[in-house]
């Protein structure tokens, strides 16, 4: 009995199963979606495709979403795979919860079979809490998520919440299977300079938010005084020309 277990084994190994190494294996995949409303509803992404590790010495599995949403038009990024950066953790951050633009993150690093298995964001959704601040403001600002490139002068125009300000950005993602920059216009917390704290990684993607000069942000806003100041100047003409007339 004991002899034909070892042989069992023997066997198990020489095919390549050998019970006692450390192989792990991992959900393994990448995620790109655009929509709507993805800071309010779940989306689901199921992963057949697993990776094996033949050795886990200092690798883990990992997940990663990264949301976000400038009101009409949401954003969510998935990646699924390895990390060789260490330390097991199950997190999610809420970067920016609004009003305006949302955004925020959930990371799961963990080293047990198939453990990054999260098969929608509501991982993330169900530990987000979002602002319910509403006060409307008087701050017109562009509202755009899409490549980067592709927000320019045709972007909407939204009246912004109150404490809030135009904010625009490219953000590069790289890493976890997706390279691509997004543009992205909307509204944010006037006491923010960045939508994601500035960071340069979030669980096993490498981000980098280059801020969009204003220029372009408050020429809308400018406006009404351009027109004001243009009227007055309009007005005084004419004023002087009654008087010379
Ligand atoms: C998103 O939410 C808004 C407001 O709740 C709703 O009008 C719109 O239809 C939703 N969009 C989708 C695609 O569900
Ligand atoms: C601008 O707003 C309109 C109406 O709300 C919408 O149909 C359109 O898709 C928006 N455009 C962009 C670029 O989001
Ligand atoms: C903006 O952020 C600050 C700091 O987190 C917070 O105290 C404030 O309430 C936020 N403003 C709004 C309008 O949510």
């Amino acid at each position: 009995m004991g002899a034909c277990r070892i042989q069992y084994v023997l066997l198990l190994s020489l095919l390549g199963f050998c019970p006692c190494s450390d192989t792990l294996n991992c959900q393994d995949g990448s995620l790109m979606k655009f929509g709507q409303n993805f800071s309010k509803t779940s989306i689901e992404w199921i992963v057949d495709r697993t990776i094996a590790l033949e050795s886990n010495k200092g690798k883990m599995c990992q997940e990663t979403f990264l949301l976000i949403d400038v009101g009409e038009k949401s954003l969510i990024l998935g990646t699924k795979g390895i990390t060789t950066v260490p330390g097991k953790i199950k997190k999610t951050d809420v970067f920016s919860p609004g009003p305006g633009i949302v955004s925020a993150s959930y990371v799961h690093f963990c080293d047990t079979e198939l453990c990054n298995n999260a098969r929608s964001t509501s991982v993330l959704l169900n530990n987000m809490k979002l602002s319910e601040y509403n006060e409307p403001g008087t701050t017109k600002c562009p509202v755009c998520l899409d490549f980067k490139g592709s927000c320019g002068r045709k972007s909407n125009h939204t009246l912004c919440p109150k404490d809030t300000k135009c904010y625009a950005t490219s953000l590069g993602v790289n890493g976890g299977g997706l390279s691509v920059s997004f543009g992205i216009f909307g509204c944010l917390n006037s006491s923010y300079t960045y939508l994601l704290n500035n960071r340069n990684t979030i669980g096993a993607i490498r981000i980098k938010e280059t801020l969009e000069s204003h220029v372009t942000l408050s020429s809308h806003v400018l406006v009404p005084s351009i027109l004001l100041t243009w009227m007055f100047g309009l007005l005084a003409l004419c004023l002087q020309r009654s008087v010379l007339c």
